[in-house]
């Protein structure tokens, strides 16, 4: 059982193999949250003792007890207005006008299994242990109910949790605020890490300790957003990658989002983390519940890495639905940065046959293939072939694509419309716009109402008949603007401030069929590169395109930062050309294929303006990585510094390790490498290594040495000269010691 609760001192206990997350039931109903961290086989109530800060207030009920506040005390699902003056995760507003809530125990269920949350993605159980705590709480002034949802992962260390409110009351009522959950803790120095960025340089970590008040991350944009990836980390100061305590909240959701993250009075942080709710305002009719989207935590005392691992295993094995998260992905080449706008139907069979020539699967149509879509101003919607450039339409052309042996893939954005299309001309009212006002156009662009069931259940069928009609087997789903003048033409005043949740589980219904009706097609998210890298996107495409930038060198940091809690399995990662079309480096063809093969490879040039040496050198790369692509795809991922990584086997018998030196010095330090996850009790033979991005290209290291000497002593490589030179080492295990 991962989960008990006892009755005599109020406590639930979640265990986990190496967690223990323990809560109370306080004297009068409270849900007090006692403590999340390394397994302890005794109740941690004692730590709560009760006192008396001044101007904190004290429960009608425990008046006489002065020490007894909420505004001190850790909960495990914060009020407003109710004497706790830190941050909420329940903010609402009843018909009578009155803010607060007060909710207190009124009874719980443990069950085997894992609960599900209706509409929403979240995680699965695979037959092997968790369990669901569902705990009620209810304010009977305001007629609500809480039920908190805990999804216990033993094997996994993860912790899953939820909330759905109801309206118990006679009155409708507006959630304002309705956060998926909150974790206080009420010992210990804690610092942030977060993941911010902007478009074409996603996912950079930033960490500083916390300072007194709310810091917040969010993004109010109606996507997760380039700018603030709602994966947080809270870190001990002293946490290393390998050593020290951390937790990680892993939102499961697409859409604008916040955490608060606020360091109180008594030195106590609280983490509240849930839906955006700049504007939001979601009204419940009596009887109607709310559901909020599930958020995955996990806490080691063992570090960064171990964090990411516990993150990448779970979204691979216990989020992402799609049989792709495990299987073999295609190497691919995609014709944007080979055409962008301007191809026609010879120039896709071009690349197609220098693709196959290179060894490439499946070859994309990118954007620019339907409607009148000769540049980004007009076409959006119009999801039928443009015969000028594709004569006879697509079905001639996948037939040729598939007879020189490819798969056939294509680009779509169906959640947009420019102005200047068939759709638009139709349905200018199926555009988010405010009444009166023109709407803030981006990429000359507006932003389709998926709030509304006809304009989803269109996109579905459109996209559906896409599927059924032609041999299709990749979708790359993109969306290129952020959501403004959001103001939805079906629904009354009062509800408007739902549209931008209700338009995201719009979005989930059309992925949740689509992914159902065609379990065989790979779908790549993106949203202008990595706009929507989350875990909610996750769960329904295996793979997101990481960046729009390619540049090897940008990439590094990208895909760096984007591994704390993303598996490389996540990162659509490509080769393009030199110079780089975003930044304008010149890289090497070797320095790029080593970069992008810490993801999903693919392509994104076009084969004929290649040298023949060009394609010589990635007919190997292809034929290398097809090597390490379970590796990269199902094993651990280790971060050795900020340019260097490496991936290793489950059984820890095969390891790939990629050095880079992005700025090469003269008479550099020694490039001393120290490796991980290794068998200290194994012995490993280099059985490749190749140099890239050399100028010179120095002598391959040989031998075979135990495993406790490349972790502890480490390897030291010679001089590395060159653009964004490195190796990389394919080690495998000899024999055990
Ligand atoms: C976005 C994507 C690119 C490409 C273009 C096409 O920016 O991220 O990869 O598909 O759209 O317009």
């Amino acid at each position: 059982m991962s989960i008990s609760y006892d009755a005599e001192s109020r406590v639930f206990r979640l265990e986990t193999q190496n967690t223990t997350y323990q809560m109370q039931i306080g004297p009068v109903g409270h849900l007090l949250h006692l403590y999340y961290g390394r397994p302890v086989p005794d109740a941690l109530d004692y730590r709560l003792l009760p006192r008396d800060c001044g101007f904190s207030p004290n429960p009608y009920d425990l008046r006489e007890h002065r020490g007894w506040s909420l505004d001190t005390l850790p909960q495990e699902y914060s009020s407003a207005d109710n004497g706790d003056f830190r941050c909420p995760s329940i903010d609402l507003r009843t018909a009578s006008g009155f803010r607060g809530t007060d909710l207190r125990y009124a009874g719980h269920e443990i069950q085997k299994g894992k609960y599900t949350l209706e509409g929403l993605p979240s995680a699965f159980d695979r037959e092997d242990g968790c369990e669901t705590l569902s705990i009620t709480l209810k304010d009977e002034a305001a007629g609500v109910a809480v039920e908190l949802l805990y999804g216990v992962f033993p094997r996994q260390n993860v912790i899953t949790r939820a909330a759905r409110i109801t309206n118990g009351g006679v009155e409708a009522l507006w959630l304002n605020r309705a956060a998926s959950a909150c974790l206080d803790l009420p010992f210990g120095s804690w610092e942030l890490m977060h993941f911010h960025g902007r478009h074409c340089m996603e996912r950079q970590p930033e960490r500083a300790p916390l300072i007194h008040g709310v810091q917040t991350i969010s993004s109010s944009r109606g996507a997760s957003s380039h700018q603030h990836n709602p994966f947080v980390i809270l870190c001990a100061p002293e946490t290393t990658e390998d050593t020290g305590s951390c937790f990680g909240v892993m939102p499961v959701y697409s859409g604008g989002h916040f955490t608060d993250v606020e360091l109180d009075q008594s030195g106590a942080v609280r983490l509240v983390t849930g839906i955006s709710d700049a504007g939001f305002s979601w009204k419940l009719d009596p009887g109607e519940t709310f559901t909020t989207p599930e958020v995955l935590f996990t806490y080691t005392h063992q570090g960064l890495t171990h964090l990411s691992h516990t993150f990448h295993r779970f979204l691979r094995q216990n989020l992402c639905r799609s049989k792709f998260a495990s299987a073999a992905r295609p190497v691919l080449i995609n014709s944007w940065e080979a055409a962008y706008f301007d191809f026609d139907a010879d120039l896709i069979l071009t690349i197609a046959e220098g693709a196959k020539e290179l060894g490439a699967d499946l070859l994309v149509l990118d954007d620019g293939w339907f409607g009148r879509r000769n540049h980004d101003k007009a076409g959006l919607g119009d999801w039928y072939v443009n015969e000028e450039k594709l004569p006879g339409g697509l079905e001639p052309l996948i037939r040729k694509v598939n007879d020189l042996g490819l798969q056939f893939g294509l680009w779509v954005e169906p959640e947009m419309v420019n102005e200047d299309s068939d759709l638009y001309r139709a349905h200018p009212d199926w555009a988010l716009r405010v009444p009166g006002r023109k709407p803030a156009v981006s990429r000359d662009q507006l932003v389709l109402d998926l709030s509304r069931p006809e304009v989803a259940d269109w996109i579905y069928e459109t996209i559906a008949s896409l599927l059924r009609d032609y041999h299709i087997q990749y979708i790359k789903w993109d969306m290129n603007r952020h959501l403004s003048d959001v103001f939805s033409r079906d629904i009354p005043a009062d509800r408007q401030g739902e549209v931008s949740h209700r338009w995201v589980l719009g979005l989930y219904s059309i992925l949740e069929r689509l992914t159902t009706e065609f379990p065989d097609v790979l779908l790549e998210g993106c949203a202008g590169g990595g706009g929507r890298f989350d875990a909610g996107m996750l769960a329904y495409c295996p793979q997101i395109w990481c960046s729009d930038n390619t540049d090897a060198y940008s990439r590094l940091a990208i895909q760096h930062g984007t591994s704390y809690g993303y598996p490389a399995s996540a990162v659509g990662a490509h080769v393009s050309a030199s110079p780089n079309h975003q930044t304008g480096r010149r890289t090497p063809l070797g320095s790029r294929g080593a970069v992008a093969m810490a993801g999903m490879l693919g392509y994104e040039l076009d084969p004929g303006k290649l040298t023949e040496e060009e394609r010589l050198e990635i007919r190997q790369q292809i034929r290398d990585y097809r090597e390490f692509a379970p590796l990269v795809q199902l094993g651990d991922h280790y971060r050795l510094g900020e340019n260097a990584w490496m991936f290793v086997s489950e059984k820890r018998d095969r390891a790939l390790v990629t050095v880079t030196v992005p700025a090469p010095e003269g008479n550099p330090r020694p490039l001393h490498i120290r490796l991980k996850g290794l068998n200290p009790e194994g012995r490993y033979q280099i059985r490749r290594m190749t140099y890239f991005g050399c100028a010179l290209q120095p002598e391959p290291l040989q031998g075979t040495w135990s495993g406790a000497a490349l972790l502890y002593g480490g390897l030291t490589l010679p001089q590395l000269f060159g653009d964004l030179p490195g190796a990389q080492l394919l080690l495998e295990q000899t024999e055990a010691l």
